[in-house]
């Protein structure tokens, strides 16, 4: 079944089909994540964190997320490959933003990401109309953790949670292809999604958006320390790995490996 069009993500929404996606930043996971049937690949930002090291994803750089998309590209070629614009590459004008997600695209993204509401409306209209699909992220929104005082839950107050309604509408009718909400509530994740006609996608927001999405080094165990409270950790892969790699240098010092001849 084609999961790569987004005319089969909007099916999916219509026919109440829920799509995965995770995140994936190299050649093997990205082809372990296509081959377990996975519908969507984001090369997030999150590898700021993930795979970097670093305490919060400002740093990441147009170039490193170009690397990253087209390595994970090459590997996937079924799912939606969706690309973030990391911090700094399109907030100036709407011109800024046109040419990072051009490269990004050309790198073999099907879909750019952007975080932020209101002041993203003009951006997502002026990418729309020049053949950049993009989906809108929404609620807690990483880059913007130093104004938000950390990873905190977005949306609480009734004020707040109309905000993030009224923007997820702008978003979408400026031609925003999807919305992505994170660490809100879970009625309002299903208010939305149920108001917009373009999939959601949910993170920290409950079972009602139309798709959800996690983070693949916290989905294996991979994070080391820090996981959200709205992840899931489905494999200790920090301790499977540790160990496989504690045998090998156990067995070069025993002389059990490499045999002999
Ligand atoms: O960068 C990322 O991984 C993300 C997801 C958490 C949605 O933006
Ligand atoms: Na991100």
């Amino acid at each position: 079944p084609d999961r790569k069009s987004l005319t089969s993500w909007d099916r999916a929404k219509r026919s109440q089909t829920k799509r995965v996606l995770i995140t994936a930043y190299d050649h093997p996971f990205a082809k372990l994540a296509e081959q377990a049937g996975i519908d969507g690949i984001l090369i997030g930002d999150s590898l700021g964190m993930t795979i970097q090291g670093g305490r919060d994803t400002l740093r990441v750089s147009l170039e490193h997320m170009l690397y990253h998309t087209e390595i994970v590209a090459r590997a996937a070629q079924a799912c939606l490959i969706m690309a973030d614009l990391p911090f700094g590459s399109f907030e100036a004008s709407p011109a800024q933003a046109f040419a990072s997600a051009a490269l990004l695209v050309k790198a073999g993204a099907d879909i750019i990401k952007l975080e932020g509401g209101a002041p993203m409306v003009e951006t997502v209209a002026f990418l729309s109309a020049r053949a950049i699909p993009v989906c809108a992220h929404i609620g807690l929104t990483p880059q913007h953790v130093r104004q938000l005082g950390g990873f905190k839950k977005q949306g609480k107050t009734a004020d707040a949670a109309a905000l993030l309604l009224a923007d997820a509408q702008a978003l979408a009718e400026a031609g925003a292809r999807m919305v992505l909400m994170e660490a809100i509530p879970a009625p309002l994740a299903t208010e939305i999604t149920k108001t917009l006609t373009v999939p959601t996608i949910g993170i920290g927001a409950g079972p009602g958006t139309d798709a959800q999405i996690l983070v693949l080094h916290d989905v294996l165990g991979l994070s080391g320390g820090y996981v959200p409270g709205f992840a899931r950790t489905y494999l200790d892969g920090a301790s499977l790995m540790r160990d496989a790699i504690g045998r090998y240098a156990d067995e070069v010092r025993t002389q059990a490996f490499p045999p002999p001849g």
